[in-house]
């Protein structure tokens, strides 16, 4: 098969190449996908560049990672299936992650086959094209995730999304409009319209307004892009409003290339501790097979539609990730192999 193999970590141009390599064989609980997309998003440029370094100890690689082959959201055809497998059959159109273990390890769905297991996959709704699968699984359960344990069941919240028209960020509107809340999204100039169709009841620029000056009175703060001083969003936040973080070190763009983001996330947790505006539930997560089917209903319902930003064939996955850094883009950059 084709798939794109990375030897060592390194910037994406030039450590990423197109080989012919064997199609994998599934393991007792895998199935063997044929991908038909695979999505793009900044952890996967964490993954191939080796940064923060890191997340090498976590499972990556030291001097490479173990899975030269990158990727890790995608959708396609079952056309095997492992000795345990029971809740998929060849011909089925699954998507999903690859593996459940931390983002920053390779996931083998820059290829025209990858092996997952059963329980990280769900099944594709029809009206749901495989880009359209492809783009939603690691975003999809990061805005699940932190919506369900903030919103609850409570319509009409305040509710400011930093980063909305993001992947993550454009899921976590759609969610939050389901839930009845009113939607404040912030990102760039070129992306206000676009947020405003996926609901946002009222849209900020961050390049020329400062959301942190909007008047008091916000439930939550979903801050996707990692951007807004804890000061700032004390500011405009109900006194029991609460601030959740979910972007980190943007492709090591503050240098800080061994821990990354890492310590500040710690101090943050230690910190969350004292300050009730803070998020205290870093380790309330839902499982993977859980979250997967929370979110085919949501896709079959209608309630989420995720929008495809643009697609590259596999021989481009450098330029792919090139596009998603340059920013710019609406929605998730897709490789179709
Ligand atoms: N994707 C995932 O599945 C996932 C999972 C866990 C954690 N994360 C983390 O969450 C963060 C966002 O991920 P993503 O996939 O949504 O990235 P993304 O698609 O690149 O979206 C980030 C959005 O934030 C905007 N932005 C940049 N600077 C901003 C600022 N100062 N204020 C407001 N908005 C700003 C970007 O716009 P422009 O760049 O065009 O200006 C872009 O629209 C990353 O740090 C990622 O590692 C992502």
């Amino acid at each position: 098969m084709r798939a794109i193999v990375q030897d060592r970590y390194g910037a994406p141009d030039q450590v990423l190449q197109l080989r012919e390599v064997e199609i994998p064989t599934p393991r007792p609980d895998e199935v063997l996908v044929r991908v038909r997309a695979a999505s793009v998003n900044p952890d996967v440029w964490h993954a191939i560049s080796g940064y923060p370094r890191l997340m090498r100890l976590m499972g990556a690689g030291l001097k490479r990672q173990k899975q030269p082959i990158p990727g890790l959201d995608m959708a396609g055809e079952v056309t095997a299936v492992g000795h345990d497998v029971t809740d998929f059959h060849p011909g089925d159109a699954v998507f999903g992650e690859t593996h459940d273990r931390i983002q920053w390890v390779n996931g083998g769905a820059y290829a025209e086959y990858v092996c997952v297991p059963q329980h990280v996959l769900a099944l594709k709704p029809e009206g749901i094209t495989f880009e359209q699968a492809a783009s939603v699984p690691t975003s999809g359960t990061i805005a699940l995730v932190n919506l369900r344990k903030h919103i609850g069941t409570r319509p009409g919240q305040r509710i400011v999304i930093n980063g909305a028209a993001g992947g993550v960020g454009g899921i976590a509107i759609q969610l939050a409009k389901a839930n009845g809340a009113i939607v404040i999204g912030v990102d760039h100039t070129t992306k206000l319209e676009y947020m405003r169709t996926l609901g946002a009841d009222k849209v900020i620029d961050y390049t020329q307004d400062d959301v942190t000056e909007l008047e008091q009175g916000i439930d939550l703060i979903i801050d996707v892009a990692s951007t807004l001083p804890l000061s700032g969003c004390k500011r405009i936040l109900k006194p029991d409003g609460l601030v959740v973080t979910i972007g980190h070190d943007h492709y090591g763009a503050k240098g800080r290339k061994t821990l990354g983001g890492i310590p500040q996330f710690l101090a943050l947790m230690v910190w969350a501790q004292f300050d009730r505006n803070l998020d205290k539930s870093w380790f309330e997560v839902m499982e993977k097979r859980d979250a997967m089917e929370a979110l085919r209903g949501m896709l079959e319902s209608g309630t989420l539609t995720p929008i495809v930003a643009k697609t590259f064939p596999l021989s481009e996955v450098p330029a792919a990730i090139q596009c998603l850094q340059e920013g710019r883009t609406c929605g998730r950059i897709v490789i179709v192999p």
